[in-house]
């Protein structure tokens, strides 16, 4: 056995890329000073979440706040749990990729243990300024919910139908919606909808039910209680609806392409209707007053962004079945031919708890292997939309393929069952309980156009 070990190393040598052999290239500066080397890194990657009203369960906006989360702060980089990226940037790069480099995770390392100096205070950078109440910055139209959610402590999924009536002065344009979740730890799946409303009908949309529990098969009525319908006798009774304008999962912020993707007209007299918001079990009662926040653009959109699902409720079918037996690793594929040239823009894995690996990437008819994302340990806990540097461009006849691997057995943390039984997608309605499976891939796309491949998708958030 002694001698296997050096055998081993030796291989890895040989056999080691550049990548791995840069990592070993790096000197560390022989003082490392909070000002100088800690600040920037901390401010770009673990601020945006670690401030009040974000996701992180404290504030990293000071020197003293991370003194004095230190010996967490160096375990969670140095096992790559914070930042929070599944996936693999060896697989991929995407356009807002938070990652340390190896370089950033052994600086914090070594400045813990020199007792964290803090240097010259004349070159500490600023903390960054950010607008409390999004991540992104001043909304120019924030949406309040119209009488806060009531949720019950009885320990089950509950889903809403929730609406979000607005009435403006003239027509504008939208870039994106920012939907931000109040009782962030319950919210599980939100997916909303614009409703427009024809000035020349008559209509009452701020009056009725604002949110009632998902009226699975009985949406007439439903919608007649919250008020949704026209209230004249003429067809159609219902107003327009765009779909899928308003996304959150737990970890999510929209895709904020640039003025030439994407974007939406907004009407004077409209609704974002939520058809089936998921909240996760709540111990005790509890009310939700999450709000959206409308950022506009100036021009008619260019180029509109388009959605498609595979898998669960999606176009493609799950092979096998998704029935995942008690005590088991089990993989499951789907696939899908692309009928003309597009570019994808963004993609979105989906799983719920016991998801352990997600694998997906395009074969063209000629050419190499498309890589689109690879999550080598999924955690429910975020869900991104994983947005390209640039637009992937898929061409006509390619075929996407998603594996999805999951693991069932006792050893899984994220089982939530104990001892394990069999677990699948439930008995076919919309409602997924946490506790029940889903294998999803959507992914954002265009018609393909010349010279997509050398759009910018980054945006200045970085
Ligand atoms: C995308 C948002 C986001 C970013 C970026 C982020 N965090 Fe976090 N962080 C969170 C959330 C949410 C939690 C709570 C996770 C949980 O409890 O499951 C957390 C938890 C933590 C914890 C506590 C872990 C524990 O179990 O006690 C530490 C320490 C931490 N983050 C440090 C950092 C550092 C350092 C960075 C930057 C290098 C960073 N985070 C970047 C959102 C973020």
């Amino acid at each position: 056995m002694r001698l296997k070990i050096p055998a081993l190393l030796l291989l890895f040598f040989i056999f080691s890329n550049c990548t791995e052999n840069k990592k070993q290239e790096f000197t560390l500066p022989s003082t490392i000073t909070w000002s100088e080397h800690i600040a920037p890194v901390i401010f770009k990657n673990c601020s945006p979440c670690h401030r009040p009203g974000e996701a992180g369960p404290f504030t990293l906006l000071s020197y003293a706040d991370v003194v004095k989360n230190i010996n967490k702060i160096k375990f969670v980089t140095q096992t790559k749990f914070m930042p929070p990226w599944p996936a693999d940037p060896n697989y991929v790069h995407f356009a807002d990729e938070r990652v340390l480099s190896e370089n950033d995770i052994a600086l914090i390392k070594k400045w813990a243990e020199d007792k964290m100096p803090r240097g010259d205070s004349l070159k500490e950078p600023a903390a960054p300024i950010f607008y409390s109440g999004s991540f992104f910055g001043k909304p120019d139209m924030v949406i309040k919910i119209q009488k806060p959610v009531q949720l019950k402590g009885n320990g089950t999924d509950a889903f809403l139908m929730i609406k979000y009536p607005f009435q403006i002065p003239e027509e504008k344009f939208v870039q994106y919606v920012e939907f931000v979740p109040d009782q962030r730890k319950l919210i599980h799946h939100v997916n909303g909808h614009l409703l427009s409303y024809d000035p020349n009908r008559k209509f009452n949309y701020f009056a009725g039910e604002s949110s009632l529990a998902d009226a699975r098969d009985n949406f007439k009525d439903a919608y007649q209680k919250m008020g949704l319908t026209y209230t004249d006798d003429k067809k159609p009774e219902l107003p327009s609806l765009l779909p899928n304008v308003v996304y959150y999962l737990p970890g999510y912020h929209p895709p904020v392409y640039n003025e030439d993707i994407g974007g939406f007209k907004l009407p004077k007299n409209g609704v974002f209707f939520f058809k089936n918001v998921h909240y996760g079990p709540s111990k005790e009662d509890c009310l939700d007053s999450s709000y959206l926040n409308v950022f506009f653009r100036k021009s008619p959109p260019k180029r509109p962004v388009f959605e498609t699902q595979m898998g669960t409720f999606g176009i493609s079918k799950i092979e096998p079945e998704l029935i995942i037996p008690p005590n088991e690793i089990k993989t499951f594929h789907t696939q899908v031919t692309i009928q003309s040239d597009i570019s994808i823009l963004s993609v979105n894995p989906h799983m719920h708890l016991i998801g352990k690996k997600i694998l997906a990437y395009a074969l063209p008819p000629q050419g190499d292997t498309i890589k689109l994302v690879k999550i080598n340990k999924w955690d429910f806990r975020w869900q991104y939309y994983y947005t390209y540097n640039n637009p992937v461009k898929i061409p006509k006849g390619s075929t996407i393929h998603v594996y999805g691997t999951y693991d069932n057995t006792a050893k899984n943390p994220f089982n939530p069952f104990h001892p394990p039984r069999q677990i699948d997608q439930g008995v076919g309605n919309e409602s997924m309980q946490t506790t029940e499976e889903m294998f999803q891939f959507i992914f954002t796309y265009m018609p393909y156009k010349d010279g997509d491949e050398k759009i910018s998708l980054r945006n200045n958030f970085d």
